[in-house]
């Protein structure tokens, strides 16, 4: 299964501020930054407790279309009251959540909040990450990302500034495979041997 992120930050990592509220991301609202065509390439969202809140706030899970999404949290919410939405909640640990959802068959999942893709991240199960950067140094805030416990490599696959000094960047995360392994020992025999003994 892929996994794939999509956010837009201030230029100091943040998704946004202390309080939820991320008003600094407004001025790339108007301008085209390739979110239709990216929710269209996926079959599955899956956010974080703390995103689904303002979320459904917001009362913004339009965004989403027909997408199923997912809400991670460790406590039982109660879901029924929300309309028009193909909602469902899981927990547990980043792999068992790809898990459920391969045997599912779900094949492209959108992950959403810092804590979660930070989870993911860590846990070696993100493929790709696209991240909008809007000009503009909030000081504090969420961050997108957090500690790791050793280097994730990432490839660079593009680059495009957009109107209004925004930056978006794609970069593959070949660096680690889901073992927490890099690629290269993953795919070398011997490495694979020594792992096994
Ligand atoms: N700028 C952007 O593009 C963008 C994108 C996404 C979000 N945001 C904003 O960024 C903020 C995100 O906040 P955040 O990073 O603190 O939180 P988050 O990732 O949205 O939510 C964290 C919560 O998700 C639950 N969770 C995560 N992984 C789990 C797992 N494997 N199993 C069970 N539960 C799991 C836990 O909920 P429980 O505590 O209930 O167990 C955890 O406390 C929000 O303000 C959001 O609106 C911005």
């Amino acid at each position: 299964m892929r996994v794939s992120v999509f956010c837009g930050m201030s230029v100091d990592g943040f998704l946004a501020r202390p309080d939820d509220t991320f008003d600094f991301l407004k001025a790339g609202e108007s301008v085209p930054h390739g979110f239709t065509r990216f929710l269209n390439s996926v079959d599955v969202v899956v956010i974080g407790r703390r995103t689904f809140e303002v979320v459904r706030s917001l009362g913004h899970f339009g965004l989403y279309g027909k997408k199923q999404v997912v809400v991670l949290s460790g406590t039982p919410l109660d879901l029924s009251s929300i309309q028009g939405v193909n909602l469902g909640q899981m927990s547990g640990t980043p792999q068992e959540i790809v898990a459920q959802l391969e045997k599912r068959g779900f094949k492209h999942a959108y992950i959403d909040g810092g804590i979660t893709i930070q989870a993911f991240l860590r846990a070696g199960l993100v493929n790709r990450i696209t991240i909008t950067r809007v000009p503009v140094l909030i000081g504090q805030g969420i961050p997108l990302f957090g500690p790791l416990s050793h280097d994730i490599q990432l490839r660079h696959v593009r680059t495009q500034s957009c109107k209004g000094g925004m930056v978006q960047s794609e970069y593959q995360v070949d660096g680690v495979g889901r073992s927490g392994i890099s690629k290269k020992k993953r795919l070398d025999p011997k490495a694979r041997q020594n792992k096994r003994k």
